[in-house]
């Protein structure tokens, strides 16, 4: 049987189309029969393949409007596995639709005369929780969620979570979560294993035992059109990929997948997912330098940080645990807490400069 899985978060770059391409490039090594969808009318994961754009294949915009025996994937260089590209014309789709929910059935339709070709459909989504994701967990069996490894994990699931449900709830009775996903982690970095803590603290079972590291081979990959496993099969990104999807294979051995199995059920996600406006303990946990003397000169004057390079910032507040390639940064101040109780630093990176810096509580700021 096809089992369908929806790659979505709408955070962008939190690895969806990394995933998504190498999760079916292994699933596809490992004789699973595969197909990939491109859903993102950004089109990243259709530049990893040579594909062009007029391209005697199906496109995902063509899913849209069903013809009977119509669908002709492009047939990738990696055995078992096939691809459906996109192009702008998605994009236009994203515009015309205004009432997005339950407005999937072509594409239902379509779905349903080519998925048993396939042991998996695996499906990019992109950066939003648009009509064309909304639509494609319409018809998914199940949803998997990547989550940076970085402070901001967490935020903004709870509305992925909401929508999960009111796509379950109306649509799409039989979805599931087939996982959490940890990705990019770095062990150089003294916060990771505090985060991958507080994701499982956060999600306990739904939480993949597989982490994807973070590997410079993965994005090189990417450059060079290839799949990580056909770019270096012995890379970590590789063999990482790998383990998730035998992770996959075996969750997926008994059929059916009940709310059981997943070992909780939505409610309790749903709570869990929740609790994100409170993240501040995750702070408590961070081995931050309490005694960060130049971080209190700049506390009257924070404009003179706007500017800086990430490099200033670390030296100036003398250890940084931030993630180096976070372009959102946080110190928690020592100094005393103010009538407004400005005790977080937020600071926001262009370009490797300072843009803008916020004072405030992390409580309050994070609820989205
Ligand atoms: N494990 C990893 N190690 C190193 N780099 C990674 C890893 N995963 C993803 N990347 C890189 O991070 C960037 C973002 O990843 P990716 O495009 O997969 O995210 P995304 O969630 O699909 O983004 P978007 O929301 O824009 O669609 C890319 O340049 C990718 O090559
Ligand atoms: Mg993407």
């Amino acid at each position: 049987m096809c089992r369908i899985i929806a790659i979505a978060n709408q955070k962008g770059g939190v690895g969806k189309s990394s995933t998504s391409i190498n999760l079916a490039a292994s699933l596809a090594v490992l004789e699973k029969k595969t197909l990939l969808i491109d859903a993102d009318p950004q089109s990243n994961t259709t530049s990893s393949f040579p594909v062009s754009d007029n391209e005697d294949c199906t496109f995902t915009i063509d899913l849209y409007n069903y013809e009977k025996n119509s669908i002709r994937p492009f047939k990738t260089e990696t055995p078992n596995l096939s691809f459906i590209p996109t192009n702008i014309n998605l994009a236009n789709l994203e515009i015309q639709e205004k009432n997005y929910f339950g407005t999937h059935h072509e594409l239902k339709h379509s779905i349903e005369d080519i998925k048993n070709e396939y042991d998996y459909i695996i499906i990019d989504c992109g950066p939003s929780l648009n009509f064309i994701t909304t639509s494609f967990l319409c018809i998914a069996n199940s949803l998997l969620i990547p989550v940076q490894c970085e402070f901001y994990a967490l935020s903004g699931l709870f509305k992925l979570f909401n929508v999960f449900k009111t796509i379950r709830d109306n649509y799409n009775r039989n979805l599931d979560i087939e996982g959490v996903l940890i990705t990019m982690y770095d062990k150089r970095l003294a916060f990771s294993n505090v985060i991958v803590e507080e994701i499982k603290n956060h999600f306990k079972t739904l939480v993949f035992s597989t982490i994807i590291v973070r590997n410079i081979t993965i994005s090189e990959a990417q450059s060079h059109r290839k799949t990580v496993i056909d770019y270096d099969a012995s890379s970590k990104g590789a063999l990482n990929y790998l383990a998730l999807a035998t992770e996959i294979i075996d969750n997926n051995k008994n059929d059916e997948m009940s709310n059981d199995s997943l070992g909780k059920n939505l409610n309790e996600i749903l709570d869990d997912a929740k609790k994100e406006s409170d993240l501040s303990t995750i702070f408590d946990k961070l081995p931050i330098n309490k005694e960060r003397k130049s971080a209190n000169y700049f506390s009257k004057n924070y404009e003179k940080l706007i500017g800086l390079s990430k490099k200033d910032i670390n030296s100036i507040f003398s250890e940084s645990y931030n993630d180096y390639y976070s372009d959102i940064w946080v110190f928690r101040l020592n100094e005393r807490m103010s009538y407004f109780k400005k005790n977080y630093l937020y600071i926001y990176f262009t370009e490797d400069k300072v843009e803008k810096y916020e004072l405030t509580v992390f409580r309050k700021r994070d609820i989205i």
